[in-house]
């Protein structure tokens, strides 16, 4: 068990599947109470139901992540059925159809994969940081990806995007930390969710294997392990870090 996360709050908004379903899960199984978001709303009901039924307290809602409308009503749900908000893990991704090199990338796709992928965060700090600082604290952990210091040939909004995350968490650590915020990133390196595993071939994901050096991919709950500690009172003394957890795919400082 990690210290310090029976009994917080905590939002996992993209939580319907995937690396936030596996840390949504986790998170209930350290004894935290989760309000699980995402645009597939029967997705974010299903993990909730899940969470319970193994004895956990949850609550899983509809969230459009690039709507404040809805961004505020998650954050309300959170204080409403658990009493505050401790954590809100932003993980939600999207629209990178169309989002080829930079001369086959329209405007259009461009500013569709920065309203998903990076004003969605912005706009979920915006919701959830006065509710944390009122209570004196909390942490905010974005999913971020290795696509973001990978330098692909051949996706040019996706990688910005996530670039932009880097700045945002560094931004809220550097601003909040002496009001107890933490801020921080996860990038995970290739991991066989559903989404992943419907867009690569075997052939592509037995080539993914042979560039990590370590005996296999990632699994959602690897990535759920380094949010929790994140979220968690061991995690107490990191802020502002860019953090890639990659099985050793990408070695960064
Ligand atoms: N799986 C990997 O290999 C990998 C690698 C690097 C980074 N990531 C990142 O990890 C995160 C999770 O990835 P995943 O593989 O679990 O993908 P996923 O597609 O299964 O998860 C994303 C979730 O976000 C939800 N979502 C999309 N748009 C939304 C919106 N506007 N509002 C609310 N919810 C919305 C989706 O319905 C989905 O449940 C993403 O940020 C992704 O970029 C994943």
């Amino acid at each position: 068990m990690m210290r310090g996360l029976a009994n917080k709050v905590g939002i996992v908004a993209g939580g319907g599947r995937g690396i936030g379903a596996a840390t949504a899960k986790r998170l209930g199984a350290e004894g935290a109470h989760v309000v699980i978001g995402d645009i597939e709303d029967e997705w974010a009901i299903k993990v909730a139901a899940e969470i319970e039924a193994e004895g956990g307290k949850a609550l899983g809602v509809h969230l459009d992540g690039t709507s404040a409308e809805s961004q505020q009503a998650i954050v309300s749900a959170a204080v409403e059925h658990f009493g505050g908000l401790d954590f809100y893990h932003s993980n939600l991704a999207g629209g990178t159809v169309g989002d080829n090199h930079a001369l086959d990338c329209s405007l259009e796709v461009l500013e569709k994969s920065f309203a998903i992928n990076a004003k969605s965060h912005f706009i979920a700090t915006q919701e959830a940081l006065p509710v944390m600082l009122e209570r004196g604290g909390g942490a905010m952990i974005y999913t971020s990806s290795g696509a973001a210091s990978a330098g692909s040939p051949w996706q040019v909004a996706y990688p910005m995007t996530k670039n932009a995350i880097h700045a945002l968490a560094r931004h809220v650590a550097a601003k909040w930390g002496k009001e107890g915020m933490r801020a921080n990133v996860i990038c995970p390196g290739v991991v066989l969710t559903e989404a992943v595993q419907i867009h690569m071939t075997d052939e592509q994901v037995e080539q993914a294997l042979q560039r990590v050096p370590h005996k296999r991919l990632g699994d959602p709950g690897d990535i759920a392990a380094a949010i929790a500690f994140l979220a968690s009172d061991d995690g107490a003394w990191i802020n502002g870090q860019v953090w890639h957890v990659n099985g050793g795919s990408q070695m960064r400082d």
